[in-house]
């Protein structure tokens, strides 16, 4: 059976520390760690696509956003989807493989350095979300591996603002992020996104669909109201 990886994580930087259980405690040991040597501009994009190989390789469905993204857009019979925060490309290029018309967004150029490598017949733009005008409306806007965590607190409902200018009539726009640091709540983002003229039309636990019960993930779909 294959595992989903559901959840993503943010993924930058590597740990300065070891965690483990010893007779029920779950214990945090402190280690060294040498700074690491600067990273050539795509290497950055590199190290992160190398987490995703490696759960590939260990049998981890890496790609429940886009199944989730072609489910929802299936039934709306929509095929342009914005990858907003796009990153490496990890989700527009999958989504692409699978027929959409996709357009990737990302403020750091050196995770668009390697999406356009991997992919250079793809549109991919260097942007801020929090600044986004791209001038023409996408059937679903995807902001995948806690996006809304990484554009600075304060920014949420500017971006959200933003990328819901972007939504075509009966649009979806969806977005997972961890909730466990506690740094935006449910609560925030549902106000952030009806601010933005979004309604809540499902929330889930995780990309494959299970159903939100208070966790500590969510993956919410909003659509203009
Ligand atoms: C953890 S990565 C997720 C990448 C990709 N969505 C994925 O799931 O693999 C978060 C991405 O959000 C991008 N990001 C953060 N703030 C942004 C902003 N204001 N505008 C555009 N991209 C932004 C970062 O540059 C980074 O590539």
């Amino acid at each position: 059976m294959t595992a989903s990886f559901s959840r993503l994580g943010a993924a930058r930087g590597g740990s300065g520390s070891t965690t483990g259980r010893d007779a029920g405690r779950t214990w945090i040991v402190a280690r060294h760690v040498e700074p690491d040597p600067p990273l050539r501009p795509h290497e950055r994009g590199d190290v992160y696509d190398q987490r995703f190989e490696r759960l590939k390789e260990a049998g981890v469905d890496v790609h429940g956003e886009a199944n989730l993204v072609e489910r929802l857009l299936r039934g709306h019979g929509g095929t342009r989807v914005l990858d907003a925060g796009c990153g490496t490309g990890r989700v527009a290029i999958e989504l692409a493989r699978r027929g959409f018309n996709v357009t990737g967004v990302d403020i750091d150029p050196t995770m668009l350095d390697s999406a356009r490598r991997k992919a250079p017949e793809l549109r991919w733009v260097l942007a801020d979300l929090a600044t986004l005008a791209l001038g023409e409306q996408f059937d679903a806007v995807v902001l995948a591996g806690n996006v809304m965590l990484f554009v600075g607190p304060g920014n949420e409902r500017i971006v959200l603002g933003h990328v819901a200018r972007q939504l075509g009539p009966g649009g979806v726009l969806v977005s997972g992020f961890g909730l466990d640091a506690g740094r935006y709540t449910l609560s925030d983002y549902d106000d952030d996104a009806a601010a933005a003229g979004l309604i809540l039309v499902n929330r889930y636990a995780t990309w494959d669909g299970e159903p939100f019960e208070g966790g500590p993930y969510a993956v919410s779909v909003h659509t203009p109201g």
